[in-house]
């Protein structure tokens, strides 16, 4: 979950720290507690590294100066091992001198034994992190090898765990050496200069050709050549690609947050994760599948794996892939799916969803159902990361780059996709519903637009969230799918606005949470579409009642025309009229467009909120 930088260029100037800096900046999401960079120069290796955001670490270099250079890495961190402190802040300096500057992504697991071993050679350690035995150990085999490329070769295969290692050593000026395993890392090829990043938000403004990294490959970058090869030394290749977004879309386009941008994108997002999904025959296709169609058509049961925001994407999904392909559908949170000795066989499929493709715990629960013997297949955002290449099948969302660290548009992208993919083995199996398939696709493809017309009336919900910043509790309910979309309100607003938020199946009130209602407590409802089956829409409309008489402040989610809901709501939210299974892509919207303006009412950070990270690569 951290961002990492490399650069190397031709001339000896300040390009390489504006580069470094540049992308550290747009990387910030991958992790905020602390940031550092190293370059090479004419004297050795010169470093800065400060706790804090990035701008502790801009102060430190406008007060010291760093002399000029052509070879730099730079980092940004979220802490796993040893807190956020500027000794803990990387680059980790190793080898005779401190000759040596490393930096890190990732976790590596056998650190202790590692570092007993340098310990007792005599190494001393300025940190409490695992990173810095990484550096003192390249440091030892550069010294001993004298080449930076094969001493990574070397360390390489003593580490466990999940790591993107990138080095620079003062004897090699013009050269950058990176590493990864269970890790992102992909280089920027530029004209006489090359770059290296997380992902290609870290070069963006410079190049669009890109070069991603398979597992366990060692890269080598100079001013005019990349070289790979794998962790067994053998001659390798990367995949090479155009990155097709620019660096406008990783910058907030006008919006005073990354968080109202991507909200705004939301019509987007669904559209074009729509795109392109029929072949010539106008049957669904998914993006990359290496499971037989016979396969597929004999799955009897699907897990969902997934944490925070997608896991409520998931069991949205639940309801619509129970109803189109009658396959039992169950949502676990990957974290407990993992450990709770999981009944799955060969016919299983294990759907797992994730925007970053990095969430450890869910490629652990990927990784873990790939050992069980199920098929696998990623709902994912990111092209390239580490989940969707674990997977036997993959369903790209096509969201964009996602900067807030709290997810809204990859959540309606998520949807959407699993969506495709219920229809998708509804179309496998030719049940009866394999003919809604067009009509649900077709109404679909309307969603953006009405969105786009949501997002045109929030007005209201603005100044709403403007008045209600000294709440202390909100409470969210809904049914059927509804109930996800509360789940995923109180989220937001947990994550955004530090407010304490429960979500709630309404259905559940009477049998306890209804004690929390006394007077004035404020109640989100989202009520289902009066052409939900079953008369749900009237039960909810039930709930609304007791609640209101019980003092609730209700504010009732509710669509055009649906006059039921008026005498029980304190406020009335509309959204534009859609079939039942398609209300969450918009009954959500409100949901975050009050979790965003409260947070900025109260003054919060709402793109980095305290304690998250985007990508959350432990256990
Ligand atoms: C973190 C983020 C959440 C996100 C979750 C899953 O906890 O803060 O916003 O929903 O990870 O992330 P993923 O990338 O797997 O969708």
């Amino acid at each position: 979950m951290c961002g990492i930088v490399g650069y190397v260029g031709r001339t000896m100037d300040d390009t390489a720290l504006d580069v470094v800096m540049e992308g550290l900046t747009r990387l910030e999401y991958r992790g905020y507690d602390s940031a550092g960079v190293a370059l090479v120069t004419d004297d050795g290796i010169d470093a800065e590294k400060r706790s804090g955001k990035l701008e502790n670490l801009r102060a430190a270099l406008a007060a010291r100066p760093l002399p000029t250079s052509r070879t730099a890495i730079g980092h940004t961190r979220w802490a796993t091992h040893g807190g956020p402190t500027d000794g803990n802040a990387h680059p980790h300096r190793g080898g005779e001198g401190d000759r040596l500057a490393l930096i890190h992504n990732g976790i590596i697991e056998n650190f202790h034994v590692l570092k007993k071993e340098l310990v007792e050679e005599g190494v001393e350690f300025r940190s409490e992190t695992d990173t810095e035995v990484a550096a003192k150990l390249l440091g030892r085999e550069y010294d001993r090898l004298g080449d930076l490329t094969k001493a990574m070769q070397v360390v390489v295969n003593r580490l466990e765990g999940a790591f993107t290692l990138l080095a620079v050593h003062a004897d090699s000026p013009g050269t950058v050496v990176g590493a990864r395993r269970n890790s992102p890392l992909v280089v920027g090829l530029g004209d006489g200069e090359n770059y290296l990043g997380s992902d290609v938000a870290a070069f963006i403004g410079h190049t669009r050709q890109a070069v991603e990294l398979g597992q366990d490959q060692i890269v080598t970058i100079t001013p005019d050549r990349h070289e790979v090869i794998g962790f067994d030394g053998a001659p390798a290749e990367g995949r090479a690609y155009e990155v097709t977004w620019d660096a406008a879309a990783a910058e907030k386009g006008g919006y005073p947050t990354f968080m109202e941008k991507e909200i705004h994108e939301q019509p987007h997002a669904v559209a074009d994760t729509l795109l392109g999904r029929t072949d010539e025959s106008g049957r669904l296709v998914l993006d990359e599948v290496r499971i037989s169609e016979e396969q597929l058509r004999g799955v009897d049961r699907i897990i969902i794996v997934a944490c925070g925001t997608a896991a409520y994407a998931g069991m949205v999904a639940k309801y619509a892939v129970e109803h189109w392909t009658r396959i039992p559908v169950e949502v676990s949170l990957a974290h407990e799916f993992r450990y709770c000795d999981p009944i799955v066989d060969g016919t299983t499929l294990v759907v797992s969803i994730s925007q970053s493709g990095e969430t450890m715990d869910t490629l652990m629960a990927v990784k873990h159902a790939s050992d069980l013997g199920a098929m696998t297949l990623s709902v994912c955002n990111t092209h390239g990361s580490t989940i969707p290449r674990e997977s036997d099948a993959v369903l790209y969302t096509h969201a964009g780059p996602e900067i807030a660290v709290a997810s809204t548009k990859a959540f309606l992208a998520q949807i959407t996709a699993c969506y495709i993919l219920g229809l998708y083995l509804a179309q496998l199996r030719g049940e009866t519903y394999a003919d809604d398939a067009k009509s649900v696709m077709a109404e679909l493809q309307g969603i953006p637009a009405k969105i786009e017309d949501l997002l045109g009336r929030m007005d209201r919900v603005v100044e709403m969230a403007n008045f209600m910043a000294d709440t202390r509790s909100v409470l969210f309910l809904g049914r059927n799918v509804g109930y996800p979309v509360a789940m995923e309100g109180a989220l937001k607003l947990k994550e955004l606005a530090y407010i304490h938020a429960e979500g709630f199946a309404a259905g559940e009130l009477k049998h306890g949470p209804i004690a929390l209602i006394d007077a004035g407590q404020p109640v989100f409802i989202v009520v289902p579409s009066p052409d939900t089956p079953h008369e749900l829409h009237k039960k909810v409309v039930s709930n609304i009642q007791e609640i209101r008489a019980r003092g609730a402040r209700t504010i009732v989610i509710a669509h055009d025309g649906d006059e039921d809901v008026e005498p029980y709501a304190n406020e009335v939210i509309r959204i534009p009229r859609c079939s039942p299974m398609l209300a969450p892509l918009l009954a959500v919207v409100p949901l975050q467009i009050f979790a965003l303006h409260l947070s900025t009412a109260k003054g919060l950070d709402v793109d980095q909120p305290r304690n998250l990270a985007k990508s959350v690569t432990v256990e």
